[in-house]
């Protein structure tokens, strides 16, 4: 077996397990990326070579017998085999077969990764609180995307395993320090992954600070209902359950409006393919280049409420997801173009895979009409989203 070969390791042994593996090569290319984004940061997560030296795989699998395969680094999920309506096994989650290749992509897709330290788009990588002025990196100018350099989705995470009523677990720990990637406060961080018997993810997100801070973490899977790699996601029926999203400009920062979805492309109020209108000529799909927006959850007070469903005519999957965000960012693999090759050897193609990013909307630390993504020491951060998969027939 290779250095973390993930497609070798994904037997049919049941319920959790793990798996130890050896890094050496892929830690001196990675130890090099790191030390130049040394350089260029103020202060950088703390990448010890023994933290990646502890990068494992962990395989939950359910009495139906779905799978979901979740790694310590940058908590990643690198799959998700879900059965379809004739009871046939298929992976719906775009990924690799190593972590190599994970490192070396990093920077681009997100697949399958916890981001943060703040999920999506800071304007201009700078923000102000409590009187102070915070500078970010402006990974995607000329703005801040999905915590920086070495975000959440790059780092090491402490991992175990347990047994809870709900069904295994694996919970990720991460410690990022005081003025990591420009941030005040030290923030602990627990993702917890449960697989129920109920062929359902439950993702809890826990968080605490010792000075205030912005906090917005989500979750970056693609899916592709069919199968990874199995063409694009256009033929998908999607619903969202939201009557208004934030348009943004031409960089992706949203204008602050609160915009009716109703007579526009943005409208899956009703279940429509993503394809159906994505070619129209709008404004907000040309600063997209398709869809990357932030939706405005219907939603009565707290709790859970429906942020989507999703359903692939061919193989009955559906997918639906619940969530006590507010928002939910719909991105349908625009960057996608058929360079990355997935972990079944398949071209990731042009929207072969789509992501239901439940959050906080973008850029809220500048945006004072936003739900407050600050967190401030002595509270908790909890949030949860819940992934369901079933068929239709
Ligand atoms: C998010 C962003 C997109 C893109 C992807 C990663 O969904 O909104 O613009 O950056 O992440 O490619």
């Amino acid at each position: 077996m290779s250095e973390f070969d993930l497609a070798a390791s994904s037997n049919t042994r049941p319920a959790t397990r793990r798996m130890a593996v050896v890094l050496p090569r892929i830690c001196r290319r990675l130890c090099l990326v790191l030390m130049a984004a040394l350089v260029a940061g103020p202060v950088m997560a703390d990448v010890q070579q023994a933290d990646f030296d502890s990068i494992q795989l962990y395989t939950l699998k359910n009495s139906s017998g779905m799978e979901v395969s979740v790694t310590n680094f940058g908590a990643i999920i690198t799959s998700i085999k879900v059965p379809d309506r004739d009871g046939k096994f298929d992976d719906v989650a775009l990924g690799y077969d190593s972590v190599d290749k994970y490192i070396n992509a990093v920077d681009k897709p997100y697949f399958g990764a916890v981001v943060g330290r703040y999920g999506n788009r800071i304007a201009e990588g700078t923000f102000k609180l409590d009187g102070q002025t915070y500078t970010l990196a402006k990974n995607n100018p000329p703005n801040h995307l999905h915590g920086g350099i070495i975000g959440f989705d790059k780092v090491v995470w402490n991992a175990e395993t347990k047994s809870t009523d709900r069904g295994d677990a694996v919970v990720l720990r991460y410690t990022a320090k005081d003025m990591e990637e420009g941030y005040p406060g030290k923030l602990d961080v627990t993702v917890t992954y449960t697989l129920t018997n109920d062929n359902e993810i439950i993702i809890d997100y826990h968080a605490t600070t010792t000075k205030a801070t912005p906090v917005n973490l989500t979750q970056h899977t693609y899916f592709n209902l069919k199968g990874e790699g199995r063409g694009t996601i256009l033929d998908h029926e999607l619903l969202i359950n939201a009557k208004r999203f934030t348009p943004v400009d031409e960089t992706l920062i949203p204008t602050g409006e609160l915009a009716p979805v109703s007579g526009t492309p943005f409208d899956f109020t009703e279940a429509k393919a993503i394809g159906r209108d994505i070619g129209q000529e709008h404004q907000q799909l040309k600063f997209g280049l398709g869809y990357d927006h932030n939706f405005v959850l219907d939603r009565e007070g707290k709790g859970m409420a429906l942020a989507a469903r999703v359903h692939e005519p061919i193989s009955g999957r559906v997918l639906e997801v619940t969530t006590t965000e507010p928002g939910v960012q719909f991105y349908c693999g625009n960057f996608l173009d058929g360079r990355l090759t997935g972990k079944s050897g398949q071209p990731y193609v042009h929207r072969g895979g789509f992501c239901l990013e439940t959050q906080h909307f973008p850029d809220s630390p500048n945006q004072p009409e936003f739900p407050s993504t600050i967190l401030r020491p002595g509270k908790a951060y909890e949030t949860t989203t819940k992934w369901k998969f079933t068929v239709k027939e």
